[in-house]
């Protein structure tokens, strides 16, 4: 049975911190609460714990993971060149929700990048993943703590659900505040460029870097420049995702499915109440609000997923930057 141990989120325990120092240090896995999703945290400079991440997931290993450090001085140790604009960003926005992909150093194991010769690195804010870091004193690797492919964790009982025995240690603190993963921005080359949306707004990093590529509409026939790990399906629940223009079609597609008899998960996010009733039909109304809406996301995926739903039928979330990270989660999970 996997060891979970509650943990104070503002006042991490010295003893719950050391215990996960110690299965770090014997090379083992450490399940993370951080200010986004859970991560699954080893050793970033011990390539055999690395590896050990990528089974667990089930991850293929040219997926690169993020390093996650106490700060600026700690992901400079790491990289090879740190441009100027980086230090901008992390003086904004560590610790936080922002992860940088710079070039990696020489000493850093191929194997935490993928391969690759860059390296994500970031500094969480969540008292709990900073005390362990700073405790261990090295970058812990941390990916999103579920299978390939799967839903992200925000609460340690989502991790144990889908990671269960493969991880040795996991620290529960409740409930994730951002429900949704960090914004990830390459500052290599001439333009610094966002390869994932994610909890740290498109607006609040223009703020710093204004001239920061950005793309929220793809344009068609036009592959997308993306990260390694960035396939088209990702983020998804168990069962079938459906995405929907609108409520209105959202509830005739949930109705329909139900009519034949399939269990149905209607996701909308307008306080108007559903006209679809059906006890085959559950529904779950997320506030109309990108924040509040991504805190509660993954969750509500996960409560229908362990309800036992065939499809989850989500009505589609404006097209408006402020929305992009969930809207790419969304597009992603319905991706077959
Ligand atoms: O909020 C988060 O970022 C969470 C928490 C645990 O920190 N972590 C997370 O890790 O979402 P993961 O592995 O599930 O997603 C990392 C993302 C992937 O899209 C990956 O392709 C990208 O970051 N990435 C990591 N290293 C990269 C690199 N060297 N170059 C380009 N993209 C990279
Ligand atoms: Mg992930």
């Amino acid at each position: 049975m996997v060891q979970v141990l509650p943990v104070d989120r503002r006042a991490p325990e010295a003893s719950v911190v050391a215990e996960a120092v110690r299965v770090l240090r014997a090379g083992g896995l450490v399940a993370l609460p951080t200010e986004t999703v859970y991560g699954l945290g080893a050793r970033a400079l011990d390539p055999a714990a690395v590896a050990r991440i990528f089974a667990a997931k089930g991850r293929p290993t040219h997926h690169p993971l993020i390093a996650h450090v106490t700060g600026e001085a700690q992901a400079r140790s790491l990289a090879a060149s740190w441009p100027e604009r980086a230090s901008r960003l992390a003086r904004a926005f560590w610790p936080g929700p922002l992860t940088l992909v710079v070039e990696r150093a020489p000493h850093v194991p191929a194997a935490v990048a993928g391969g690759g010769d860059s390296i994500a690195v970031r500094a969480p804010s969540h008292p709990v993943a900073l005390a362990v870091i700073a405790a261990l004193g090295e970058p812990v690797a941390a990916p999103s703590a579920n299978r390939y492919q799967g839903l992200s964790p925000t609460t340690a009982g989502h991790v144990v659900k889908q990671l269960g025995d493969a991880v040795d240690l996991v620290l529960d603190a409740g409930e994730c505040d951002a429900g949704i993963e960090s914004t990830v921005v390459d500052v290599r080359g001439e333009r610094a460029r966002v390869l994932r949306p994610g909890a740290l707004d498109l607006a609040e990093l223009r703020r710093v870097l204004p001239e920061v590529q950005a793309r929220v509409e793809r344009v068609e026939g036009e592959r997308p420049r993306v990260s390694p790990g960035m396939e088209a399906r990702h983020y998804a629940p168990r069962a079938r995702l459906l995405l929907a223009d609108t409520r209105d079609e959202a509830e005739r597609i949930a109705y329909g499915l139900a009519s034949g008899g399939a269990r149905v998960g209607l996701v909308t996010h307008e306080a108007r109440q559903t006209s679809v009733e059906h006890e085959l039909v559950l529904v779950r109304t997320l506030p109309h609000d990108p924040h509040q809406y991504a805190r509660q996301m993954y969750r509500t995926l996960h409560d229908l997923d362990d309800a036992g739903v065939d499809a989850v039928v989500v009505q589609g979330v404006p097209n408006d930057e402020a929305w992009w990270a969930v809207a790419d989660r969304l597009r992603r999970g319905a991706t077959k």
